[in-house]
């Protein structure tokens, strides 16, 4: 199992390497000020797992279109990707990304915005460098997802301004298909479009990625949970310090029973909690089950997406989409 996951880390890395050296120039042609682009490569010294330009550029070449028809698609995908994390620690209040402090907390609000800001800019700069008669498509593509993220991450801080607890299954998974889905449906569309995919093949694409997305999401609520710090890079109860309205904290209080789950209720509700009340609303959780009960969901929804692969020809990068989406249910970060 390590092993595999192991593998695959080096696969992703060899396939987003042209993905990283576009990154690098981009940065290596703005130095100055400092306060953003030195921001900004210390961001991107961190390692993050490049899943969603591997998943464009290897759809483009599973529909037999070339690697460099995608990469310019790709850097723009992770550049925004980046760019939300900045933006969304802030939102969340969070205190790690990638085994280090987030960037509001390492240099302070105003420089971290306005650094989330530069990326936002480089986003257009890699976007409109996209060729070929498909460019319209997919910046029309990139716009409309990118307005998607937004959106989810709109009606999920909605949430904490509304105070609002009585989340229904349906209201969480809509918010993910926004926050997440949409960017990594964009990214396997993006790809299929660009090697010049058939519409069917381009529609089965983007669900594969928005099934791979949903399922994606789930087990980074899980892992969030009960996975390793080291390994997660994010604080292990970070969500519950957040307030965040997770399909774990749905079913564990749908399934506890009364005074386990009027006690946790507490806990998620209270705006500071301590380390002592984190840990505890972590062991109620796993008590009630709902860890397991997720990944399940998660690992149907990544079995459907695999399903969906069934449209291409088979070969070595239908294989390649086929491990990216088994990496998404075995990865520990
Ligand atoms: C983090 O995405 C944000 C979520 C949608 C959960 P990733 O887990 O892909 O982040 P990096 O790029 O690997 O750090
Ligand atoms: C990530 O949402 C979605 C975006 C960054 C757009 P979360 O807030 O759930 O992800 P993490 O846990 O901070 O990575
Ligand atoms: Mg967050
Ligand atoms: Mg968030």
């Amino acid at each position: 199992m390590a092993k595999n996951s192991k593998n695959l880390e080096k696969k992703l890395a060899e396939i987003n390497a042209p993905v990283k050296a576009g990154i690098a120039a981009l940065l290596e042609g703005k130095k100055e000020p400092t306060e953003v682009y030195g921001l900004l490569s210390e961001f991107f010294s961190r390692k993050g797992k490049s899943l969603r330009p591997a998943l464009c550029i290897e759809c483009c070449k599973a529909v037999g279109g070339r690697p460099e028809e995608a990469l310019q698609a790709a850097v723009a995908i992770e550049l925004f990707h980046n760019f939300t994390l900045i933006h969304d620690d802030i939102e969340d209040g969070s205190l790690m990304r990638r085994g280090t402090p987030c960037l509001h907390v390492k240099y302070g609000l105003p420089l971290a915005l306005n650094a989330g800001d530069g990326l936002f800019m480089m986003v257009w700069q890699a976007a409109q460098k996209i060729e070929g008669p498909k460019r319209e498509r997919v910046i029309s593509l990139l716009l409309s997802s990118f307005t998607k993220v937004l959106e989810g991450q709109a009606a999920e801080l909605g949430w904490y301004y509304k105070n609002k607890w009585d989340v229904t299954e349906p209201e969480y998974y809509r918010v993910i298909e926004g926050k997440t889905g949409a960017l990594i449906a964009a990214s396997c569309e993006a790809g299929a479009i660009l090697g010049n995919a058939d519409e069917e093949t381009c529609k089965q694409m983007s669900g594969f990625g928005m099934d791979l997305g949903l399922g994606f999401q789930i087990i980074d609520d899980v892992l969030n949970i009960v996975g390793d710090e080291s390994k997660y890079g994010k604080e292990i109860g970070g969500d519950i310090q957040e307030g965040k309205r997770t399909l774990i904290t749905i079913w564990a209080l749908r399934t506890l029973p009364a005074v386990k789950k009027a006690k946790l209720e507490l806990i998620l509700k209270k705006k500071k909690k301590s380390a002592m009340e984190i840990r505890a609303a972590i062991t109620l959780i796993k008590e009630s089950g709902a860890p397991e009960e997720v990944m399940k969901v998660a690992e149907s929804l990544v079995d459907r997406a695999i399903g969906r692969l069934d449209v291409l020809p088979d070969g070595e990068e239908k294989k390649t989409l086929c491990a990216l989406a088994n990496y998404v249910t075995r990865r520990q970060k």
